[in-house]
């Protein structure tokens, strides 16, 4: 039997992992959330193999021109008035640490606020801001200095032990209190996932947007939207924050970005915010030809007409997939979810989190069914996620959820 570790993939096809002896897994996770377009996009693969056999590298004193077709596409429709960008990262986490720079820069003011169960990314800053413990005990300088964690809107499990509609936003309070009580006093910026990903799949509740929004403005704070998880089409919006509503100032993207796998990352601000100098932040790889060209291609394949109405359609029919699973299983507390980004919280008899059933739910589902599934490790641990690259098929989604549903009758 093999395991996740031993398998050796050879193919990917759509959604689909072949490995060396011919045997076909079906990826319900996008490859680690970044496959918007499944793993061979032919679209993006001719686009690439072009660009590879023409020019792989020059300097980013000359890949302007391509950067801005890129920025182009994403600021087209990007909310809140964002109309320019930077694109010198190839990876989420330091497109964040750019974020963080350009609200520190613009504000001169130094703080960084961001959510418990957060994840923004694995370098030291950036797990320095994301809000986990555990990921920061064994490495001294990943405590970011400045950096202000405050309670997740995690109304699975209220951390003020509030509910519905009228819960009085106490997590909203806290952040405000943090700011009055437990900051420096010179705050920069919020930055927050609009749905907390790798923390559980985590929605914030209707109103907590507006609320964060005027807590900003009150503060003179930069809002940061995080959307590496949630960008390009995840959420049936090009943007969550569109969804949301969020208003952010600035918005981060990675993952999806590249379409089938090529590293590439932007930061999207409104022109008031474009402040660094280039030598403020740049890398090698950042603004290379082939990550540029993937994120140009995968663009537009994602805003050709009726292709994020296909994704909302398919998220509902995953939505009612999934809300027709969960009440027959007592270990999943709740389904929840948009478009194609969907977490099971597994639970105990008590309702407690069960880390424990959702690895082997993942575990199984692998060596059993040949379903590949991720769970919520820098989160509470008991979360199985369920988010198909954008091009999955109607009949993929059925594929996923039987498959997933005889994992849950061998597991529960
Ligand atoms: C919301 C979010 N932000 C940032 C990152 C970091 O991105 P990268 O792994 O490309 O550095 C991740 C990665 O999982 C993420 O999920």
């Amino acid at each position: 039997m093999q395991t996740l570790t031993q398998s050796r993939f050879r193919y990917g096809n759509g959604i689909r992992l072949i490995d060396d002896s011919g045997v076909e897994y079906l990826d319900a996770v996008s490859g680690t959330f970044n496959l918007s377009l499944g793993y061979n996009h032919p679209h993006i693969v001719e686009k690439v193999q072009e660009q590879v056999g023409n020019l792989t590298h020059m300097s980013s004193s000359f890949t302007e021109p391509y950067v801005n077709d890129v920025l182009e596409k994403l600021t087209e429709i990007a909310p809140n008035g964002i109309d320019a960008g930077w694109m010198r990262d190839i990876t989420g986490s330091t497109a964040n640490e750019c974020a963080v720079k350009i609200a520190q820069k613009y504000t001169q003011s130094s703080d960084i606020i961001s959510l418990y169960l957060s994840h923004h990314g694995q370098s030291q800053f950036a797990t320095g801001i994301s809000g986990n413990a555990f990921r920061r005990k064994k490495f001294p300088n990943s405590a970011a200095a400045n950096s202000v964690h405050v309670p997740a809107p995690y109304c699975y499990r209220c951390p003020f032990n509030s509910s519905g509609p009228n819960c009085g936003f106490q997590c909203i309070e806290a952040i405000s209190d943090h700011i009055e009580y437990a900051s420096s006093g010179s705050v920069a910026c919020m930055i927050i996932e609009p749905i907390l990903g790798n923390g559980g799949n985590i929605i914030p509740p209707e109103g907590y947007f507006e609320r964060l929004r005027k807590l900003c403005d009150e503060y003179s704070i930069i809002l940061i939207a995080d959307e590496v998880q949630t960008g390009i089409g995840r959420t049936g919006y090009m943007y969550a924050s569109e969804l949301f509503n969020i208003q952010p100032d600035i918005i981060t993207l990675a993952k999806g970005l590249g379409g089938i796998g090529i590293p590439v990352a932007a930061v999207l601000m409104q022109s008031r915010l474009d402040v660094l100098e280039k030598h403020e932040h740049s890398f090698t790889s950042g603004s290379n030809l082939l990550s540029l060209i993937a994120a140009k291609s995968t663009l537009e394949v994602v805003s050709e007409p009726g292709f994020l109405d296909e994704v909302k359609l398919k998220g509902e029919i995953l939505r009612e997939l999934l809300h027709e699973l969960a009440p027959k299983y007592k270990c999943i507390g709740e389904a929840r979810g948009v478009g194609l980004m969907w977490g099971l919280e597994i639970v105990d008899s008590q309702g407690a989190p069960d880390v424990v059933k959702a690895n082997a739910i993942i575990e199984r589902a692998f060596t059993d069914q040949h379903l590949i599934l991720r769970g919520s490790r820098y989160g509470l641990g008991n979360v199985v996620k369920v988010r198909p690259s954008l091009t999955v098929t109607t009949d993929e989604l059925v594929e996923i959820t039987e498959r997933l549903e005889s994992v849950l009758q061998s597991v529960n």
